[in-house]
């Protein structure tokens, strides 16, 4: 019988050894990563010229995708990566920013590297940057977390901080890191540094072939905010968003738009808040927005109010708030030839010559757009008022 088994032991030991060694020489420890205060390991990341070296490059927008995941998502991932190639990035060639509240394992990261010739980031957050600010009540906030799992709602709300402010929705990191922690990391690193993300979700679908670059559109024509799906809000979680926003625009009236789109938001004026939203799992949207002076300084007055933790703030209505009180309407677009799915719901386009041109295998009479829970009317309506 074949190799004498102390043999077989041997080598064992001895490539145990020789890995200990090779990871010790050319990896850098964790310390030394936190210390360099990087939100990713360096080793996983892309740089800028290596972008700008990628055939078809002069072509590109300046911008990324952005997937906030966890290894487990695998099959949701590839099944979202190969539509995003398949009806649209083939031919373009954008980045990918794959983030993770812990390392990809290897397995994530062979199996959806394959999916395309596009340059791949593979991000950790480091657990050190989910923090909840000093002034939160944390008795209060976990009696609301108590409360809001008693009454079924399942929507998890994280932050990701400074300078750039992004959110994480349930899918993803919800659960099991717990609900009502904001996440601190510095964005001024690596592909963070472009200026236009589409954020995907694990398993969801887009249904039309993309022939015209949404980034492009974005970046030549100043749009700021893009979206397929908008909503209604559920009002238990955000009982005080409203009447907080309100404050702020109070305090500082210079920052709303002349040309806003509060009428999406706010039927009387802005007196209520009739709870439409943007559904931010699908986002393009321009990240020197919420890098701006007027994004951060009304995030950090929200976060102030903790309503993030008592309540359960999620991105969509405060995306949608911002975007709708401090940007002028004309530079949120609805990216209507974009067919897309998040399970339960699903963007088709209506019109018949972009449903055949964009070869949709989405059905129109399945569109969530005219649904009784769409803002998409009131979204028209905003928008007619600044094309009469
Ligand atoms: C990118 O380059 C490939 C190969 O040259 C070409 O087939 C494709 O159409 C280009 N994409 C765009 C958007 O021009
Ligand atoms: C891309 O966008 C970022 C953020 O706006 C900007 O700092 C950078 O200069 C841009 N890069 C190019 C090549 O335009
Ligand atoms: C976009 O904004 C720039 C700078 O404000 C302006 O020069 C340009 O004409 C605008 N382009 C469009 C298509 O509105």
């Amino acid at each position: 019988m074949g190799v004498p088994t102390r043999h077989v032991a041997l080598v064992a030991v001895l490539f145990t050894l020789l890995f200990i060694i090779f990871r010790t020489t050319f990896l850098p420890s964790s310390e030394a990563l936190m210390s360099l205060n990087l939100p990713f390991s360096t080793h996983d990341s892309v740089s800028l010229s290596e972008l700008a070296s990628q055939p078809n490059a002069s072509e590109r927008a300046n911008a990324t995708f952005v997937i906030l995941c966890r290894n487990s998502n695998l099959r949701g991932v590839i099944q979202s990566v190969r539509d995003v190639e398949d009806r649209f990035n083939r031919k373009y060639g954008y980045p990918y920013v794959f983030l993770n509240e812990e390392p990809f394992d290897e397995e994530f990261k062979r199996r959806v590297s394959v999916l395309s010739a596009a340059p791949m980031e593979f991000g950790t957050i480091p657990k050190e940057h989910w923090y909840a600010p000093p002034w939160i009540d944390e008795q209060k906030a976990a009696a609301a977390r108590k409360k809001m799992g008693e009454d079924g709602i399942i929507y998890g709300v994280f932050a990701l901080l400074c300078p750039f402010v992004f959110f994480l929705g349930s899918s993803c990191f919800g659960v099991p890191v717990g609900v009502g922690f904001v996440l601190k990391v510095d964005f001024s690193h690596g592909l963070w540094m472009l200026r236009y993300y589409w954020r995907v979700e694990p398993d969801v679908h887009f249904h039309c072939d993309v022939n015209s670059d949404p980034f492009r559109l974005m970046q030549d024509h100043n749009k700021t905010y893009g979206f397929t799906i908008s909503m209604y809000e559920f009002e238990a979680t955000i009982e005080s968003l409203w009447a907080t926003a309100k404050d702020y625009a109070q305090l500082h009236p210079e920052q709303l738009h002349p040309h806003n789109a509060l009428g999406f938001i706010s039927d009387d004026g802005g007196s209520k808040y009739n709870l439409c939203h943007f559904w931010s799992n699908f986002e393009i949207a321009d990240m020197d927005f919420w890098r701006s002076e007027v994004y951060v300084s009304f995030f950090e007055f929200l976060d102030q109010k903790g309503g993030f933790y008592y309540e359960r703030w999620g991105d969509a209505p405060v995306h949608s708030i911002a975007a709708a009180l401090f940007l002028p309407r004309s530079s949120i677009h609805f990216f209507d030839e974009i067919g897309y799915e998040h399970p339960p719901y699903t963007h088709c386009p209506i019109n018949g010559e972009r449903w055949t041109k964009g070869r949709c295998s989405c059905s129109p009479a399945e569109s969530f757009d005219y649904d009784g829970y769409s803002c998409l009317s009131r979204w028209e309506k905003t928008i007619r008022r600044l094309f009469p």
